[in-house]
């Protein structure tokens, strides 16, 4: 949920920054974290929880795409340990439907993390 704030306005800011390119992108990764989302609640509803956000994570104040980036990748880089995490315990668990879906989003966010990487690269 974090992600999708996080994206949603960097979105709309570099809308108002008159970048209209990076604005779809970040467009797209709002809706790629819609879906992270909407299995995670989905698995946890099929565990007979109920699935809250207590906290989002603030968004740090950011004033170019370059800061944009760096603020990203550090937020992917995050999620990636976590999700590393938790497919890590899953699979020690036994808990194979959590392993898989874990798993499949570290790879997703992985891919994630290089695309930021890449990106970075293209504006330095
Ligand atoms: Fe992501």
């Amino acid at each position: 949920m974090s992600a999708i704030q996080y994206y949603t306005t960097q979105s709309n800011l570099c809308k108002i920054w008159g970048l209209e390119s990076a604005a779809s992108k970040f467009e797209e990764e709002a809706k790629e974290e819609f879906d992270h989302a909407s299995r995670l609640i989905n698995f946890m509803l099929k565990l007979g929880l109920t699935a809250s956000t207590t906290q989002l994570k603030s968004i740090p104040k950011t004033r170019t795409l370059k800061e944009i980036l760096i603020v990203d990748w550090q937020l992917e880089k995050d999620v990636v340990e976590l999700y590393s995490d938790a497919s890590q315990y899953c699979l020690n668990s036994g808990l194979i439907h959590g392993y898989e879906l874990f798993n499949a989003l570290l790879e997703e966010e992985k891919h994630h993390l290089k695309s930021i990487e890449k990106w970075m690269l293209e504006l330095n």
